[in-house]
């Protein structure tokens, strides 16, 4: 009796260990890295004095909050689509919601015209995922490369109202109204400030233009590209 008892303190005590042992591990692999960035960047101030700027936004004094600072109405309203890619997106995130700071979430209701494009694009720092309300929406997103084991592979799928679809943080995605119809979705982000980067924006219409050796090597066909509007709803 008395042995199965220290056999039985001993295997706890193991086990105390171990959770200790593993307790340790998580919480030096969760201190082991650098906090997301939650902007594009950060550039850091050599002065303290001067370093007004944080990794995302600065928390107003609690005393002074009122519940308007975790509200924002409207996105029951459609917006306008009249333009080049009958799309637009109403984003809601730490910029006109300002009670998300730090909450790793936001939202965004897009509104697409007949045979309206979300064009391809990525969010650096947030994973979407998008429900269709209206309408029916062609959806796809393409792997990294080398991504697991299929290089660049598309993932597509057509949507309808109630449908969900997932597109991972980072990855090309886009979305098409394949309908004669409106179609209207909501996606959530899981970052208070997800960013856009549409890839033809990005690549052909930058602020200044990306030098022109360098696009022709790459793309091949780079006047015409360079030339064109490159619409930008985001
Ligand atoms: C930062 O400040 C130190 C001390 O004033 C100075 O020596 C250094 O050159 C500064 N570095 C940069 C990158 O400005
Ligand atoms: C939508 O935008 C287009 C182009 O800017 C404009 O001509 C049209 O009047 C707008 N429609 C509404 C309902 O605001």
């Amino acid at each position: 009796m008395e042995d199965l008892v220290m056999h039985a303190d001993a295997k706890s005590t193991h086990l105390l260990c171990l959770t200790i042992a593993l307790l340790a591990v998580v919480t030096s692999i969760s201190h082991a890295s650098d906090p997301s960035p939650l902007q594009d960047f950060c550039v850091a101030a050599n002065d303290s004095k001067s370093a007004v700027f944080v990794n995302g936004k600065f928390c107003k004094d609690p005393k002074d909050v009122t519940a308007d600072g975790f509200f924002r109405p409207g996105l029951n309203v459609p917006e306008n689509t009249s333009n080049q890619l009958g799309y637009v997106v109403t984003a809601v995130n730490v910029n006109n919601l300002p009670g998300l700071n730090t909450l790793g979430i936001s939202l965004a209701r897009i509104d697409f015209a007949p045979y309206g494009l979300n064009p391809p694009h990525t969010h650096p720092r947030g994973t979407e995922v998008l429900a269709v309300l209206e309408g029916t929406l062609y959806v796809g997103f393409v792997l990294s490369n080398p991504g697991p084991n299929m290089k660049n592979k598309l993932f597509t799928k057509i949507l309808h109202p109630g449908d969900v679809f997932v597109f991972s943080i980072g990855l090309i995605h886009f979305q098409f109204n394949v309908g004669k119809t409106k179609a209207v979705a909501f996606a959530g982000l899981s970052n208070q400030n997800p960013g856009v980067i549409t890839i033809a924006n990005a690549v052909f219409g930058s602020d200044p233009p990306i030098n022109d050796d360098v696009l022709a090597k790459a793309f091949q066909v780079v006047d015409y590209l360079q030339s064109q509007f490159w619409w930008d709803n985001n």
